[in-house]
């Protein structure tokens, strides 16, 4: 028997779908029987997933995979469980929607580096924005485990998009809510509640992922008051693993980097936010 992957190394495996169902609203919450040897992951990497089951449909279109957030991994009867948040946006999320349980899919991972992690005692303001939500909520969960003093600041066109917040109400951190409707928290963006949480808690670290105008703005708020600032980068993704050179964005400076290989998540000074996709 080989040796399970540790920590960094990437495994690809046709996962067996546990559930794959819409949680009200416009998320959907997939759960994947990843096996034995998946390996652990830290917050803030991701998966590369085929766009549905394999060999439900015959397609080469759309060939190539999505990139999606490892959201939470728990342990199951035969080895790791991946749940994965989406959104439907276009064809290859519509496609995942159809995959049944008992089919399988395509998984690429844990891949990219993840977020550094608040340490005991320290303050950790986490800003997510539509389907960057789901980067968000291994990080809150292990930041209240290590015994961080978390706050999360969840920010949604309406109510409906507000993708895993039951899940983040159940853990032991604060949580803040602004939609731009008004249907749910306060009526607005989720960075005017980045201002007033930083201003409240002086020296907190802003860990952003979301829209890119909402993480260059939180990168903006937390550089007036001097605070770190560490983004995840949502964009598009041929490959996941540092091959199509697709997903390469400006550094600050000269020179670019891959989000799929040196992010998705950069400490916001490092980047040329002017341009990013
Ligand atoms: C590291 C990483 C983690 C991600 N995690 C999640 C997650 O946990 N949950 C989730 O729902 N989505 C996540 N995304 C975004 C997700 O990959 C895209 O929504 C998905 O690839 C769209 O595929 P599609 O075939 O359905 O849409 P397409 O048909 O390819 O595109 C439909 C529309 O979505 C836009 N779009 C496509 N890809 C992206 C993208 N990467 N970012 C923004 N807009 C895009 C297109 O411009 C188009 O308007 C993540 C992206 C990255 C890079
Ligand atoms: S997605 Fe191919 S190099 Fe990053």
């Amino acid at each position: 028997m080989s040796a399970a992957p540790g920590p960094g190394e990437a495994l690809r495996v046709e996962a067996e779908v546990a559930a794959n169902r819409r949680e009200g609203g416009a998320g959907w919450r997939l759960r994947l029987r990843a096996g034995p040897d998946w390996p652990a992951s830290r917050p803030g990497q991701f998966v590369m997933l085929s766009p549905g089951a394999v060999g439900a449909v015959a397609r080469l279109d759309p060939l190539l995979p999505r990139p999606m957030a490892i959201y939470a991994t728990r342990p199951g009867d035969a080895g790791a469980e991946v749940d994965v948040l989406y959104q439907v946006t276009g064809r290859g999320t519509a496609l995942l929607a159809e995959a049944r349980p008992g089919e399988r899919v395509r998984v690429v991972g844990p891949l990219g580096r993840g977020f550094p992690e608040p340490g005991a005692g320290e303050d950790a303001l986490l800003v997510g924005g539509g389907t960057g939500i789901a980067s968000l909520y291994d990080l809150a969960a292990r930041g209240a485990e290590r015994g961080a003093r978390v706050a999360v600041l969840l920010g949604a066109r309406g109510a409906d998009h507000l993708m895993g917040r039951d899940d983040f109400a159940a853990l032991d951190v604060e949580l803040r809510i602004a939609t731009e409707d008004g249907s749910e928290g306060t009526r607005g963006l989720v960075t005017e509640l980045l201002e007033q949480a930083l201003a409240e808690r002086p020296g907190a670290a802003v860990y952003a992922c979301g829209p890119t105008p909402m993480m260059r703005r939180a990168a903006e708020i937390a550089g007036a008051r001097g605070a770190t600032c560490h983004v995840s980068l949502e964009n598009r993704m041929a490959c996941g693993f540092g091959i199509c050179l697709g997903c390469a964005v400006p550094r600050a400076g000269e020179g670019f980097d891959l989000v799929c290989r040196e992010g998705p998540v950069f400490e916001a000074g490092t980047l040329a936010w002017d341009g990013l996709p």
